[in-house]
C-alpha cells in the first residue's frame, strides 16, 4: 500500500529510468497514482498523475528527467480521491521542497486546517502534502532543517514513512513511524525505499532505520539521528544475500501461478525450519498452559487460523478461539489477561488491524506471539517471538504459499502438542506436487465451463470449512465474481433458494465427511445445481457429484490442506479467462497498513 523510493547521486544523472524501474518494483503493493520528482541545480521538476507506471511515465516523459536527487511514489488513495493533485510527491508552499510518503497521517485533516490558517499554500487533500508542510512550518519559524524535521515528526500522527528534499541542498532526508523503510548504499549513490526488493537490483548494502530516527542521505554516505535528541545513532550496514530471482516471475506468466507452484518447496523448507526451531518447544509449553488461546488474523491468514483451531481441538484436545483481529479488540481484549496466549498471524506482518489487536492484547498483559512471512516487519519485532513462514517474497496480492505454510505451521504445532510423530507431515510437499500434477488440467477445464457464472458457493465441513472459505475468498478476490464460502450444513438454512439450473456449487470434503457431503450434494443437485467435489477418490462421491477433483490419498489432517490447491488454480484460471490480472486485482493492496 503506497511505496516511496529516493535516490541521491553526486552528479547530474539520468534519474528518470532509475525512478521508473523502482516504481515498477513497488507496484505489487497496490496503487492508483504515480509520481516522480527530480532536483537539479536548485530546481525541482515534478511530474505525477493517476494511472499505471508505464502510462504515467509515457504521458509525462518521466524517462527524460535528470538530476542529483530523485523521488518516486506510488499512491493507494486513502486521504483524497485518486487525482493528479492528490498524487505524490508534493511541493511546499513556495516550491522549495518536495516530499512523499507511504502510510497514513491520521491527523491529516486537522493539520491541513492549521497550515492553511498559518498562510501556507495547501493544494491537495493528501496526507503526503501534510508531511511536507509539517516540515515547512518549522522552517518558516526559523529552525534548521534537521530540527524542523524532528519537530514535524512529533506533529504527524499515524503510521508512515516519509522522504523529503530541498531545491538548494545536496541531500535527501527520510524518517519512518510504524511503516517499513530500508536504506541502500551503492557505488556513488545512496537510495531508500519502502521495502527491500525494490533496492536489490541497485545494491546489497543496506541499513534498516527504526521508528524515531531521521536519515540523511548524501551521495556517498548516510547519517542516522535520533528524533528525540538529534544525536547520531550508529547503524551497521547489512549485506543482503537474497537474489532478485525471488522477485521475478521465473518463467511463469503471473506471480500467482509461480507462487502456487512454489508451495511444495516452501513447505519443505518450513518443515525443516520447524524441526530445528528452539522456539517451537517454548511456544508449545506456553500454549499448553494458556487459560484461553486465541489465533488472531485477517483475510486469508484468518482462514489459516480457523483451520489451525480445528487441528488443535481434533489432534491435541486443546480448544482455540480463532478470531478476526478487529473483532478480537471488541469481543475478547477487554477480558484477556496474563494467563492467556494470543498467536497473531500475518503474511506481511504489517496489517494494521492485526497490529491494533496486538496492542490491545499486550495492554492487558496477554502473552503475544507471531506467525509472519516478512522478517523484520512490525509484527516480528513487536511480539515476544515470531515463527517465520519461510515463503520468500509473495508478490501476488492473493496469498497462496503463505496460506499453506501457515496451515502447515498450525498442523505441525498441533502434532507436537499431541505428541504425534511429525514424520507424517514430511509427506506434504510430495502430496502437494501430486495434487498439482493430477488436478491441474481438470481444474482448467472446469474453470472454462463455470466461468460464465457471477455467483457461486464453496462449501466445506470441519477443517475443510476454512478451505472452502479460503477458496471463496480467492475466487472473489481475482475473478470479481461473488463466491460465498460456508459450512456445508448451513446451506439449507437459506442460501439454498439461490440454486437454479447449472448454478455452480463446489464442495471440499475431508475423508471422514463423505456421507455428510453426499447429502449436501444431492440436496442442491435435485434443484439443478452443478456440483463439483474436491476430495479423495470415493465411488460414492463419483456416483453422486457432477465432477470429482480427486486428491491423492493422505492422512485425514493433511487432506484439507491439499484441497486448497485446486481452488487456487480454479480462481487463477477464471481470473485469466476473464481478462484480469490475478496478481494485482483492482481496489486491493497486498499490505493493508490502514484501519
Ligand atoms: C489474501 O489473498 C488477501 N490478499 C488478504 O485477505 C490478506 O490475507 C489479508 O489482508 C491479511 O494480510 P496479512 O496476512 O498480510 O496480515
Amino acid at each position: 500500500m503506497c511505496g516511496i523510493f529516493g535516490y541521491v547521486t553526486n552528479k547530474e544523472d539520468a534519474l528518470g529510468p532509475i525512478l521508473i524501474a523502482a516504481a515498477e518494483r513497488l507496484t505489487y503493493r497496490g496503487y492508483d497514482s504515480v509520481g516522480a520528482a527530480t532536483i537539479n541545480d536548485g530546481k525541482i521538476d515534478l511530474r505525477k498523475d493517476t494511472g499505471k507506471v508505464d502510462s504515467v511515465a509515457a504521458k509525462y516523459n518521466i524517462a527524460e528527467m535528470r538530476g542529483q536527487r530523485g523521488i518516486t511514489q506510488l499512491r493507494w488513495a486513502t486521504f483524497g480521491e485518486p487525482s493528479q493533485i492528490n498524487s505524490q510527491p508534493h511541493l511546499d508552499s513556495n516550491g522549495d521542497m518536495v516530499g512523499a510518503h507511504n502510510g497514513n497521517v491520521v491527523n491529516n485533516v486537522e493539520l491541513r486546517e492549521e497550515f492553511m490558517a498559518e498562510g501556507m499554500t495547501v493544494r491537495s487533500q493528501n496526507d503526503g502534502e501534510t508531511c511536507v508542510h509539517a516540515v515547512e512550518r518549522y522552517i518558516q519559524r526559523g529552525y534548521e532543517f534537521i530540527d524542523a524535521i524532528r519537530l514535524a515528526y512529533g506533529d504527524l500522527q499515524g503510521d508512515y514513512a516519509f522522504v523529503i528534499g530541498r531545491a538548494n541542498d545536496d541531500k535527501l532526508y527520510a524518517f519512518k513511524k510504524g511503516s517499513g523503510m530500508v536504506i541502500g548504499i551503492g557505488d556513488g549513490f545512496t537510495c531508500l525505499s519502502s521495502d527491500l526488493p525494490s533496492l536489490l537490483p541497485l545494491t546489497r548494502e543496506i541499513i534498516r532505520p527504526q521508528d524515531g530516527e531521521i536519515v540523511t542521505l548524501w551521495a556517498d554516505r548516510v547519517e542516522v539521528r535520533s528524533v528525540k535528541d538529534g544525536k547520531i545513532v550508529a547503524h551497521k550496514t547489512e549485506t543482503v544475500t537474497e537474489t532478485m530471482d525471488a522477485v521475478q516471475k521465473g518463467g511463469y506468466p503471473h506471480f500467482m501461478l509461480k507462487e502456487i507452484h512454489e508451495q511444495p518447496q516452501v513447505a519443505r523448507e518450513l518443515l525443516h525450519l520447524l524441526d530445528g526451531s528452539p522456539e517451537v518447544e517454548t511456544l508449545i509449553e506456553k500454549m499448553k498452559k494458556a487459560r484461553h488461546l486465541y489465533f488472531i488474523a485477517c483475510g486469508t491468514s484468518y482462514h489459516a487460523a480457523m483451520i489451525g483451531s480445528v487441528y488443535f481441538a481434533q489432534l491435541a484436545g486443546k480448544p482455540v478461539i480463532p478470531v478476526l483481529a478487529p473483532q478480537f479488540i471488541a469481543q475478547y481484549a477487554p477480558a484477556v489477561g496474563y494467563e492467556d496466549v494470543g498467536i497473531f498471524v500475518s503474511q506481511s506482518g504489517e496489517t494494521k488491524d492485526v497490529l491494533n489487536a496486538l496492542e490491545a492484547g499486550e495492554k492487558r498483559g496477554m502473552a503475544c506471539y507471531g506467525l509472519a512471512n516478512v522478517i523484520g516487519s512490525t509484527l516480528t519485532k513487536a511480539t515476544s517471538f515470531c515463527l517465520p513462514l519461510c515463503c520468500g517474497y509473495e508478490i501476488s496480492v492473493p496469498a497462496t504459499k503463505t496460506f499453506t505454510n501457515q496451515v502447515i505451521t498450525f498442523l505441525y504445532l498441533a502434532y507436537r502438542m499431541a505428541g504425534l510423530d511429525t514424520k507424517e507431515l514430511e509427506k506434504i510437499p510430495e502430496l502437494m506436487e501430486q495434487t498439482m500434477e493430477t488436478t491441474s488440467a481438470q481444474v482448467e477445464k472446469i474453470a472454462g465451463e463455470i466461468n460464465k457464472w457471477d455467483d457461486m458457493y464453496c462449501l466445506g465441513y470441519g477443517a475443510t470449512c476454512s478451505i472452502a472459505l479460503e477458496g471463496a475468498l480467492k475466487l472473489k478476490e481475482i475473478t470479481y465474481a461473488h463466491c460465498e464460502g460456508m459450512l456445508s450444513t448451513e446451506f439449507k438454512h437459506g442460501p439454498l433458494s439461490a440454486v437454479s439450473k447449472g448454478f455452480p456449487i463446489i464442495f471440499v470434503a475431508g475423508p471422514n465427511d463423505v456421507p455428510l457431503i453426499i447429502s449436501g450434494v444431492n440436496e442442491v443437485k435435485v434443484r439443478g445445481a452443478r456440483t463439483i467435489v474436491i476430495a479423495e477418490d470415493d465411488s460414492r462421491l463419483r456416483s453422486n457429484a457432477d465432477d470429482v477433483i480427486v486428491l491423492p490419498k493422505s492422512d485425514a489432517s493433511i487432506a484439507p490442506l491439499l484441497g486448497v490447491l485446486p481452488l487456487q488454480m480454479l480462481s487463477y484460471h477464471m481470473s485469466v479467462m476473464r481478462g484480469f490480472d490475478p496478481d494485482f486485482p483492482r481496489n486491493l493492496s497486498k499490505t493493508l497498513t490502514v484501519d
